[in-house]
């Protein structure tokens, strides 16, 4: 079969620290953000717990266990032909605090480690530099992001890690979904103090909370413009990107105000921070926003300044769902976890409430495109499903096969568009916690991990069924799909 996929273009899969690593607390590591966080589901949202050691079921504290089977993941990353491998340096192993000037040894030779077993593999690593979590004694004694020193701690931990492995990393992403923060997870992304016991990961944001979270928003923003400026001053050939949670908003009917609220959900969800990492500055809407809101934004000439020469390379973005609009105010509801609009009759969803919808990715590919002209990678895409071994000890996970399969064939047809694609990392490419509900029963792998929602189980790999098939489906450059 005919690919559309160009030679050399970067196939793989994706993990965050604090989803895959566990080991919270080994080598010198200090506790994050993340590592704050209880266990919930579907119907139980997740909880933040200022005492990360009390009883309780805290995911991060053990994860995929990846910090120990690094060997041994990177060998089945290389096995099914992986050219990218895309992880994030869990910042609590370098600096355990935030606000130290000298880095943590163990911390700085685990990454090493990784980078040149990936490069040992002929895989690219691709390092997202903050995914979902910070020092929690960033939060703790400063605020989180909404401190503008936070901007000097990152940029010092980021040159610390760009000078370390120069040479051994080309791509970079500066935040990972950096558009969630202000959407939905002030604590989760901008590490934003919430109090014990509360769910921080919300749909509902009043105007106070939107001014604080614009303004962490903001000063990532400007964290992330300097580190760009300083990767590209450190070595040319660095690529540095944006990574945007890709939510594609349609509207339900063809009604004007439905098309009218779907143009501004995608703006708002998606151009708001694109279009200030890409084009260097905040677009019109932002203003409107912040005034509806009455947002006051401290926008200094010298962030101005640095928003505007330090853009990105490429666009990265995440792509699982699209959401559907209506402006018949009754209609909307929370369509699953991390999800709100309304359903779209036209297509399937998850067991979380996650629609089923390739032509999205497509759609989305050329709006891209059409906008900023630049090299694309969508660096996460999956089904989070429940697997369930067989009685001969295999996992047939025919759906999730069947899911990549229509969003690779939906790439290939966006880049027969025109659209620049170079990467795509499928999520979780080993089963891992999920972020939303911190479950482990939401699996994404292709890799299965023997773990429960309790943290039990042996950490063995399993490749599922689904595992032959894409490693099938890279050595065919995106020919082979069947
Ligand atoms: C993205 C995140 O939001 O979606 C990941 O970058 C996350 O960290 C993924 O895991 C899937 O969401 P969830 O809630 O199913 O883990």
């Amino acid at each position: 079969m005919a690919t559309h996929f160009p030679k050399g273009f970067l196939w793989g899969g994706a993990t965050a620290a604090n989803q895959y690593e566990g080991a919270w607390q080994a080598d010198g590591k200090g506790d994050s953000t993340a590592d704050h966080l209880l266990g919930g589901s579907v119907t139980q949202p997740r909880r933040f717990a200022e005492d990360a050691e009390q009883p309780g079921y805290f995911p991060a504290h053990v994860a995929s266990d990846g910090y120990h089977h690094t060997e041994a993941d990177i060998k089945l990353m290389a096995d099914m032909g992986f050219s990218v491998y895309r992880l994030s340096i869990a910042w609590t192993r370098l600096f355990p605090k935030g606000d130290e000037r000298e880095p943590n040894q163990a911390g700085l030779d685990y990454y090493r480690r990784v980078f040149e077993l990936c490069r040992q593999n002929g895989i690219e690593p691709l390092v997202t530099l903050s995914h979902f979590e910070l020092p929690y004694h960033l939060t703790a004694a400063y605020g989180g992001w909404g401190d503008r020193r936070l901007i000097d701690f990152y940029v010092h931990y980021a040159t610390t890690v760009l000078r370390e492995y120069a040479g051994l990393v080309r791509y970079w992403i500066t935040f990972n979904e950096i558009n969630i923060g202000f959407l939905l997870g002030s604590y989760l992304s901008l590490g934003l103090p919430v109090p014990d016991g509360a769910v921080p990961i919300s749909t509902t944001q009043t105007d106070a909370a939107l001014q604080a979270s614009l303004t962490a928003l903001h000063h990532q923003l400007v964290a992330s413009a300097k580190v760009v400026q300083i990767a590209h001053a450190l070595d040319p050939a660095n690529q540095v990107g944006c990574m945007i949670a890709g939510m594609v908003a349609y509207p339900l009917t063809a009604a004007p105000a439905d098309v009218l609220l779907a143009q501004r959900a995608n703006e708002l969800n998606n151009f708001y921070c694109g279009d200030v990492q890409v084009r260097g500055h905040y677009p019109a809407m932002a203003k409107r926003y912040w005034q509806e809101h009455d947002i006051q934004l401290t926008v200094t000439d010298a962030d101005a300044a640095v928003l505007a020469a330090g853009t990105v390379d490429f666009y990265s973005f995440s792509y699982y769902s699209s959401g559907t609009e209506t402006a018949d105010a009754d209609k909307r509801e929370l369509t699953g976890n991390m999800s709100v609009g309304v359903k779209n009759p036209y297509l399937t969803y998850s067991e979380w409430g996650w629609s089923t919808d390739p032509t999205g990715l497509r759609w989305y590919l050329n709006t891209l495109t059409s906008r900023y002209e630049l090299p694309l990678m969508v660096v996460e895409n999956g089904l989070g499903a429940v697997d369930t071994l067989t009685a001969a000890g295999t996992i047939e996970d025919d759906y999730r096969i069947a899911y990549l399969r229509e969003h690779i064939q939906a790439m290939s047809d966006a880049i027969a568009d025109g659209v620049n694609l170079i990467g795509y990392t499928i999520w979780g490419w080993v089963d891992l916690v999920s972020a939303g509900t911190g479950q482990m029963a939401k699996r994404y792998g292709v890799v299965y991990v023997d773990r429960d929602d309790t943290g039990q189980g042996t950490f063995r790999r399993l490749p599922k069924k689904s595992y032959a098939w894409y490693k099938r489906v890279i050595a065919s450059n995106g020919a082979d799909l069947a």
